[in-house]
């Protein structure tokens, strides 16, 4: 039986219990407000793990480029939605030969996007399932739900031949900018949201209104991991929420703690690094370096985050180490800062909680799936370089 002290570091480990409670939490909203459960893949780029994902009762996948696509519909997903624009002929190419194999959507949010895929398709002889994307304060891609220029745009959609008009989707990333001053966390997140859900459900009704989306036969498609811990579906013009796609919730990771949208026992991976060095600096403050640097862990920090993530000092009950945070982080270096000294030793090991989890397995090959101390199974990121 291996343990993590056989396990070389730096790599990754994902608690089996807390995945499997993540995967359980999320399935158990989806249910209680009605909507299926489309995950967005993009965090684990795992095929293992979406399957994992699919037996946890989530139906269908949500990816975000092509390659991903091509990917699980290779590992035999046969309902995938890209959340993204395809733009380029090459890409619209690659797209029509997996509609052979799978149901296959993805986002349009220009007209230029919308005239290519139109006349691609055609040409092709087939029709392909588009989305409208729409921004609900992200300010990302999308098209403003409260401008009236937006519904002729879904006219254009409709009225083109070669794509169907199947639906409308959203994230709202604005979500991970925090609460405002004055506002707490939990308000911050429940106002964003709402907002996301009733701008949505405005939409359809505009659209309706335009006779361009019939209640029933029309997607709905929300979702970031901070606000479907929050969503609550409503009715409205006979219109519900139908779908959402969090992504990080089967992780979990130190931003979305900062945010206050989880715990920190919530999180369900880790990374698993050796103290490799240790000096007292000119000023005489104790600093660590660890084996963790950005190419293992990435230099992203989120709203209310602390330094480069979160070092614990007992993985297993899941505990903050106290008076040392992780102030910088150079390619293969963490540099830990230290008050109030320290009994870690050079070659000791020491977890911790990266602050983005999702580009963090972009960075590994595989995590390891662990129960406690002990080794299970290996995890392979076998979509980790399907970028284009
Ligand atoms: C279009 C889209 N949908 C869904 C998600 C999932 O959101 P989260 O990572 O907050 O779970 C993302 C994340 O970036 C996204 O960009």
């Amino acid at each position: 039986m291996a343990t993590l002290n056989d396990l070389p570091t730096p790599c990754l480990l994902v608690e089996r219990s807390r995945l499997a409670a993540n995967l359980s939490a999320m399935r158990a909203r989806a249910d209680a407000q009605g909507v299926r459960l489309r995950p967005h893949i993009k965090t684990h780029k795992s095929t293992a793990l979406a399957r994992m994902q699919q037996e946890a009762g989530a139906r269908g996948v949500t990816v975000a480029t092509v390659g991903e696509a091509e990917h699980f519909a290779r590992a035999g997903f046969d309902d995938i939605r890209i959340a993204y624009p395809v733009i380029g002929q090459d890409r619209l190419e690659r797209v029509a030969d997996l509609c052979a194999d799978a149901r296959l959507s993805f986002c349009v949010d220009t007209v230029p996007g919308v005239r290519a895929a139109s006349d691609f398709f055609t040409s092709r002889g087939v029709t392909a399932e588009v989305l409208i994307e729409v921004n609900v304060g992200q300010n990302r891609c999308g098209v403003d739900p409260e401008d009236a220029r937006s519904v002729a745009f879904a006219r254009t959609v409709a009225e083109s031949p070669g794509i169907r008009l199947a639906g409308i989707l959203t994230h709202a990333g604005q979500v991970y900018k925090g609460p405002p001053e004055g506002v707490s966390k939990e308000e911050a997140i429940r106002a964003v949201s709402r907002h996301e859900r009733d701008a949505m459900l405005r939409f359809a009704g505009r659209l309706r209104e335009a006779g361009l989306a019939e209640p029933g036969a029309f997607e709905i498609s929300i979702g970031s991991t901070p606000t479907m811990h929050m969503f609550e579906n409503r009715e409205e013009g006979d219109f519900r929420i139908t779908e959402i796609r969090p992504g990080n919730y089967v992780f979990h990771d130190a931003m979305q703690v900062a945010l206050g949208a989880v715990a920190l026992s919530d999180c369900a991976l880790t990374v698993l690094t050796t103290v490799v060095s240790r000096h007292r600096t000119a000023s005489g403050r104790e600093r660590l370096f660890a084996d963790a640097g950005s190419k293992t862990i990435t230099s992203d920090q989120g709203s209310g985050t602390d330094g480069y993530g979160q070092l614990l000092y007992d993985g297993l009950r899941m505990e903050r180490l106290p008076h040392a945070r992780i102030a910088a982080l150079s390619e293969e270096h963490a540099w830990i800062d230290v008050s109030g000294g320290s009994t870690l030793e050079v070659g000791d090991r020491i977890r911790l909680v990266p602050n983005h989890a999702c580009v963090c397995m972009h960075l590994h090959e595989t995590a390891w799936i662990i129960d406690g101390e002990e080794v299970i199974d290996s995890l392979p990121i076998d979509a980790r370089t399907r970028v284009p």
